[in-house]
């Protein structure tokens, strides 16, 4: 308690200067043997598909429910109707994924896939935005958000509208792996899912800070943010890999650029409604999760 408390950033560069190169030579040599070709996807018996990429014939758009659905009747933001739909593009958008999650949950409570989805697939290209110390977030995220795009657009697909159909219909099948799974057997939508959930947090978290506290730099947010979050389900390899793309993060200003919001006030603004609309569906999948004691899932 005696001397000034170092600034935390500093505190973190002092702490991983001496490991950090090594680790991001390892994350380099890691992230260029990850690398997959699209024709190849490891991770489902179709090709994996990318920001920017048509969808297939039948794909998303097909399975989505539309936008004039349940959800929007929730009426709490009122953003999110008066905004035009949302194009496929590259470039992320922070009221196509308010718009999203606000629609991903319907009056009854039930979580819909594809609208959740939707809204990871902006919160993705914002992770994207965020440069490429986080390649290797970026990179789990996206084969996260494929691997149920597809159990969604397959042929099963039918099951997977909502969370609570997924969950009665992997209990039912016995696809759930509540112990570890055998490595050949694909990762269950309930699992695949929960690591979104626990991944939605912390950007809850991270996005809540940045509305909320002036003049403190976002890899202070994000960090503080991830160790609420994320940092007690992480190895400590991730943990400092983490760590190290946090120091990297962009200024406040450079992040504002990136929501598309010039001025400060409206950013925050459009930071927090957008929050309460992640909040919303967050909740309700933890009930959901939590109801079926699936919180903990190998
Ligand atoms: C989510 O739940 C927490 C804790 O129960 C509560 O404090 C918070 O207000 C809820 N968020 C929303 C958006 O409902």
């Amino acid at each position: 308690m005696g001397t000034p408390a170092r600034p935390p950033s500093s505190r973190l560069c002092r702490l991983l200067l001496p490991g950090g190169i090594l680790l991001l030579l390892l994350l380099y040599l890691a992230s260029s043997h990850l690398r997959t070709p699209r024709s190849a996807c490891i991770w489902g018996s179709q090709p994996c598909r990318w920001p920017g990429d048509p969808a297939p014939d039948e794909g998303e758009r097909g399975q989505l429910p539309s936008r004039s659905g349940p959800g929007q009747t929730l009426g709490l933001l009122p953003l999110q109707t008066t905004h035009p739909p949302c194009p496929q593009s590259p470039q992320f958008r922070i009221q196509c994924m308010q718009s999203a999650f606000a629609a991903s949950i319907t009056p009854g409570g039930e979580v819909l896939l594809g609208e959740y989805l939707r809204g990871w697939k902006e919160l993705a290209k914002f992770i994207d935005s965020l440069g490429t110390a986080f390649g290797l977030v970026s990179r789990e995220t996206w084969q996260k958000i494929t691997i149920m795009q597809d159990y969604l657009s397959g042929q099963r697909g039918a099951h997977y509208r909502t969370l609570q159909s997924m969950m009665t219909f992997e209990l039912a099948k016995g696809l759930v792996g509540f112990h570890s799974l055998p490595a050949t057997s694909p990762p269950s939508g309930c699992r695949t899912l929960l690591r979104l959930h626990r991944a939605l947090r912390w950007l809850q978290l991270f996005l809540h800070k940045l509305g909320t506290s002036e003049g403190v730099h976002p890899a202070q947010l994000c960090a503080s943010a991830y160790q609420e979050a994320l940092a007690p389900y992480h190895s400590w390899w991730v943990r400092q890999a983490s760590a190290l793309a946090f120091v990297a993060m962009p200024s406040r200003q450079e992040l504002y650029g990136i929501l598309c919001e010039p001025k400060e006030q409206r950013a925050c603004a459009t930071l927090l409604a957008t929050v309460q609309a992640i909040g919303l569906v967050y909740n309700r999948t933890q009930e959901v999760y939590s109801a079926h004691e699936m919180l903990g899932l190998p």
